[in-house]
């Protein structure tokens, strides 16, 4: 090999600088332990196990999420969240936004396999809830909801969320949040039971067919601004005209209307007949 040859021919001329064959093999040796040693700082340094051995390993919130995650949910997530096959995906990197939307309106934990989970009145108090998204996060990196969803609806911009809703959502949950069918037995619900963070959760989520809406398609105030539009127009929505019909928007309207004049018309008829 051409190596051994020229380390050969050195070990024959020996350069000035050169120790020969034992301090060669010295120097190479403490080139190896700086090298080691340079690894090692820089490993120390940067990577998280080793700042992670120091602090404790999950903050208190996430520590009593996995204690809770291991009750209700490892069965079909499996251990540290990895997922079990056939029975439910892994949750890392899904982010707390994800668990806020599942375990909030109560789809988690899931009752029965089915094409989309129910709502269905939620098992675990609001801090239980936050406490288990405080693990899932802790698993990985991915969307959750800040802290300051509440404030920020409070000073939002009602018409500029009607505007953002008409655009980006009625498509899939009607005008008037009543929610509507989508294709193979799925369905876009109601928005009237949600409350602010459960919305946010939803968008930054995006559950199911619903597309996600990340900060840069929609900056968090008009996240805030679409939540103050449903919570105080739709949700709030009285029905002026008596039924809702289930706020699915024109087509039944339009049924309602046509039924109601058949009968009215039918009648009228039957009322002529009988008088000439
Ligand atoms: C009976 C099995 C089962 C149990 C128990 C269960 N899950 Fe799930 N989970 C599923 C399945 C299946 C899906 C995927 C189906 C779907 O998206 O509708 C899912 C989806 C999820 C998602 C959405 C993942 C994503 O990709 O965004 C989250 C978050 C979640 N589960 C959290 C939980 C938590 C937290 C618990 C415990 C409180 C729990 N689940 C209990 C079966 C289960
Ligand atoms: C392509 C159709 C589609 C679009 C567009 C869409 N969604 Fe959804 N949305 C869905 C589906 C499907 C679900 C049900 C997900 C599930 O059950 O896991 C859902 C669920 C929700 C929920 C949860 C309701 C509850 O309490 O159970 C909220 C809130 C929501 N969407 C808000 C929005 C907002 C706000 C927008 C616009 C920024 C939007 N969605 C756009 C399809 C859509």
């Amino acid at each position: 090999m051409e190596t051994s040859a020229r380390s050969g021919s050195r070990r024959t001329w020996s350069r000035p600088w050169s120790g020969g064959p034992v301090r060669r093999r010295f120097s190479a040796g403490v080139r190896l332990v700086v090298a080691l040693l340079l690894a090692g700082g820089v490993h120390a340094l940067f990577a998280p196990s080793a700042r992670a051995q120091e602090e404790p390993r999950l903050s208190a919130a996430a520590a009593e999420g996995e204690a809770l995650f291991e009750v209700g949910c490892i069965t079909c997530h499996g251990r540290s969240a990895g997922g079990v096959e056939g029975r439910g995906p892994s949750l890392i990197n899904v982010g707390g936004a994800s668990v806020e939307f599942q375990v909030g309106t109560g789809r988690m934990p899931l009752a029965r396999q089915e094409a989309q989970a129910q709502r269905k009145p939620p098992q675990y108090s609001d801090e239980e809830v936050r406490q288990l998204a405080a693990y899932i996060d802790s698993l990985g990196v991915g969307p959750v909801v800040p802290d300051d969803v509440g404030a920020r609806v409070e000073h939002a911009d009602l018409a500029r969320g009607g505007e953002l809703f008409r655009v980006n959502c009625s498509q899939c949950h009607a005008f008037g949040g009543g929610g509507g069918a989508l294709s193979s037995g799925k369905y876009a619900p109601s928005l009237y039971p949600a409350s602010d963070r459960i919305i946010y959760a939803a968008m930054l989520s995006g559950p199911q067919n619903m597309p996600v809406f990340g900060d840069n398609t929609l900056t968090p105030q008009e996240k805030a601004n679409i939540i103050a539009y449903i919570q105080r127009v739709i949700q709030s929505d009285t029905d002026p005209g008596g039924f809702s019909l289930g706020r699915y928007g024109p087509s039944t309207e339009g049924l309602a209307v046509f039924l109601v004049g058949i009968v009215a018309l039918v009648f009228a008829s039957l009322w002529i007949a009988g008088k000439s």
